[in-house]
């Protein structure tokens, strides 16, 4: 048998007010000078500063940075850096960092983390397990329901000169805190809803398929799934609906435990380059792939794919294992449709002719990251070209 690692948070404190937490977690990990990193919109709602407000009452000076773009880069990552340093240098040492956010907050969060105690640029470290020196403590608290960043032990960081998006995946990246507060996630607008929520969706399915899933990942996966299958369209109907908000914030951690100790597959494997080459929101660009690669893969995994489509209520028991999976293809279009997802060329914003141009160096990319290896099927550079085709 094959040995299992699992890589999670140290503290994950999970439901209503679980924000309100932060004071006695800063003690407990004994810090004294704690870094911020949020983004401008979420800045102007006031959530980081009255955060700051709790953490000066319990004796901490805070410094924050609000200038994460959505989707970040190493030179979002160089800004928050530096006003870290800014900040050590003040105080003798800013001592834990804290990431208020969706996704784009928290991972540059964690490239902060890493880089305030290994040396630049952040580049060497992408791929798995190059990180040396453990980073300054981070405690998470998302604002998304979401990309489950707030477990994983990886941050996506776009390379602005390679035009790439840098995937670093290494257990010195796991948050040491996550506060999941479903509350805060409760002022997300519809789009933002349909595409973290599907993001989740994609996660719980990609770890479940996975070529490295196993039996601890596998529970998370489900649970993740049936979660989202019953309550996604509802936190999208009614944004203050709190039990369907609760249930996408457990969905969205259980996802990320699972894809972080199972890995993602090929739907992440492509989303990535359209965030890089078209800036296509993380959500969305998995949004119009996840049924056509649920298609092209079902045939390596037609057991693992008929039980989620049983577990999202899209098939019944009596039915094949392969018919199941077709309606499983079906019940993802369905969503979308829904959900209002646009179909991709809406997305990229340019012209047939322009995004085939850049098709063999998205496959390259998409190969390139590893993700595709744990597909069910795992495809040629031809194939992911036909997929982005099939999905134009
Ligand atoms: N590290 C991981 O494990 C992991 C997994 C999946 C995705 N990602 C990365 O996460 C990023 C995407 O993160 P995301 O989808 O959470 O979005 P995001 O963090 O980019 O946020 C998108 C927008 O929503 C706003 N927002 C955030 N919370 C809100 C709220 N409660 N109400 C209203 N607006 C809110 C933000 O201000 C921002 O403008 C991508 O870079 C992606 O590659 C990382
Ligand atoms: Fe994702």
């Amino acid at each position: 048998m094959s040995l299992i690692t699992l890589n999670l948070p140290a503290t994950a404190i999970m439901g209503a007010g679980a924000r309100h937490e932060l004071p006695a977690q800063i003690k407990r990990l004994g810090a004294s000078h704690v870094l911020i990193v949020t983004d401008a919109f979420l800045r102007q709602t006031g959530l980081p500063d009255a955060l700051a407000s709790t953490m000066r009452e319990v004796g901490c000076t805070v410094t924050i940075f609000d200038q994460v773009q959505p989707d970040p880069t190493d030179q979002n990552v160089a800004a928050g850096l530096q006003i870290f340093r800014t900040h050590a240098a003040e105080k003798s040492g800013a001592n834990v960092i804290v990431a208020v956010g969706g996704g784009s907050a928290i991972d540059c969060a964690k490239a902060i983390s890493i880089l305030a105690t290994n040396p630049e640029p952040l580049r060497q470290y992408m791929g798995y397990h190059k990180v040396p020196l453990a980073g300054v403590p981070l405690i998470a608290i998302p604002t998304t329901a979401g990309t489950g960043s707030e477990a994983t032990r990886v941050a996506v960081i776009t390379d602005t000169e390679r035009h790439e998006k840098m995937m670093i995946l290494d257990a010195r990246l796991t948050p040491a805190v996550a506060l999941v507060d479903y509350e805060l996630s409760l002022s997300m607008p519809k789009p933002l809803t349909a595409h973290v929520g599907v993001d989740t969706l994609t996660h719980g399915i990609e770890a479940y398929v996975s070529k490295q899933a196993n039996g601890m990942t596998d529970p998370m996966a489900l649970s993740c799934i049936a979660l989202t299958a019953g309550a996604l369209l509802t936190a999208w109907a009614e944004p203050d609906n709190h039990m369907a908000r609760e249930a996408m914030a457990l969905a969205a951690y259980q996802g990320g435990a699972a894809f972080t100790n199972a890995s993602v597959c090929l739907v992440h494997g492509m989303s990535r380059p359209l965030g890089a080459v078209y800036h296509v929101p993380h959500g969305l660009s998995n949004a119009v792939l996840l049924p056509e690669v649920t298609r092209f893969s079902l045939s390596g995994a037609p057991a693992r794919y008929a039980t989620i489509a049983r577990i999202m209520g899209l098939a019944g028991g009596e039915g094949s294992d392969e018919a199941a999976g077709h309606r499983l293809v079906d019940g993802l279009e369905a969503l979308n449709e829904t959900l209002q997802i646009p179909p991709l060329r809406e997305c990229v914003k340019v012209g047939r002719a322009k995004f085939d141009k850049s098709l063999e160096k998205m496959a390259h990319d998409a190969l390139a990251s590893g993700s595709p290896q744990n597909n069910p099927v795992v495809p040629t550079a031809e194939q992911i070209i036909e997929l982005y085709r099939a999905a134009w």
